[in-house]
C-alpha cells in the first residue's frame, strides 16, 4: 500500500499472522479471525447503499440534508468516506484505535513531526531512512526541534539519550537500509516510565508481519510508512 499512517493505541501484537478480534459486517457481533480474514473484510457492506465493495468516493464537497445537519462530512480534505475506510482497516489490522492516512510516507511523519515544538529534543533510530533524516536535520531543526541518533537495537543507548526536553522516541523498526530491529517492548517500557511517546516507523513489515502497537503497555504512536503511533 502506498501511503502513510498514523495509527492510534494498541491492542494485539506479534511478529506473524495471528487471530485477531474482528467485527463480522452485518452482524455486528465481534469473532476471532484471522489477519487475511480481517483484510478482506475492510469495509464490507459498510456503505449507506448497501454496496458491497466500499466505493471510491471522488468528490470535493458534501451537501447537508438541512440547516444544522450533518452527515459528517462536508469536505474531502477534513473527511472521505473511502479514507474513512481505509483508516479504521489499517487501525483494526494493527490492532489500533485510530488512523490516519496521508499521500506518502513523509507527509505522514512530516504530520508527526508538528506534534513537536521549539525545543522539543527526540531520540532517533540513527540508521534512519534519508528522508526522514533530511526532514528532521534540515527542516524541523530550523524550527528547533532537537534530536539525537542512537543506535536503536542497542535499548541501553536510547535509555542513555534521553533528556530533560525529550518528548519522544523515534524507531524505524526494522531500519532502512541495514534492516536492524529494536526491542520495542523495552524501549516503549522506559518511554512510559518517562512520560514520552514510542514512535515506530514500521514501513517494511505490514501489519500482516507485525503490529509494534501490540507490543507492550507504552505510550506508543506508529508510523506504518506508514507510520504506528503509539501514544
Ligand atoms: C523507513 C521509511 N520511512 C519513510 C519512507 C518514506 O515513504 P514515502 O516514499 O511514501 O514518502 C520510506 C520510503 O521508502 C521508508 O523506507
Amino acid at each position: 500500500m502506498a501511503g502513510g499512517f498514523f495509527i492510534g493505541r494498541a491492542g494485539i501484537g506479534g511478529y506473524r499472522e495471528g487471530w485477531r478480534r474482528g467485527r463480522i459486517p452485518f452482524a455486528g457481533s465481534y469473532v476471532i479471525m484471522k489477519t487475511s480474514t480481517m483484510a478482506v473484510q475492510i469495509g464490507v457492506g459498510k456503505d449507506a447503499t448497501g454496496a458491497m465493495s466500499f466505493p471510491i468516493y471522488q468528490n470535493a464537497t458534501f451537501s447537508h440534508p438541512a440547516f444544522g445537519q450533518s452527515t459528517g462530512y462536508d469536505y474531502s480534505r477534513s473527511g472521505n468516506p473511502t479514507r474513512r475506510i481505509l483508516e479504521e482497516g489499517i487501525a483494526q489490522l494493527d490492532g489500533g484505535v485510530r488512523g490516519f492516512a496521508f499521500s506518502s510516507g513523509m507527509a505522514a511523519i512530516t504530520n508527526l513531526l508538528l506534534l513537536f515544538k521549539q525545543g522539543d529534543h527526540l531520540v532517533v533510530t540513527e540508521d534512519l531512512y534519508g528522508g526522514t533524516f533530511r526532514l528532521i536535520d534540515k527542516v524541523f531543526a530550523r524550527h528547533g526541534l532537537e534530536a539525537t541518533y542512537v543506535d536503536t537495537s542497542d535499548a541501553s543507548r536510547v535509555a542513555e539519550a534521553i533528556r530533560e526536553n525529550t518528548r519522544a522516541i523515534l524507531l524505524e523498526v526494522p531500519t532502512n537500509p541495514l534492516l536492524k530491529v529494536a526491542d520495542i517492548r523495552k524501549i516503549s517500557d522506559v518511554a512510559k516510565d518517562k512520560g514520552i511517546l514510542t514512535i515506530v516507523d514500521n514501513t517494511f513489515m505490514t501489519p500482516y508481519l507485525m503490529q509494534p502497537l501490540g507490543f507492550g503497555g507504552g505510550r506508543r504512536r506508529v508510523q506504518r510508512h506508514q507510520v504506528h503511533l503509539r501514544p
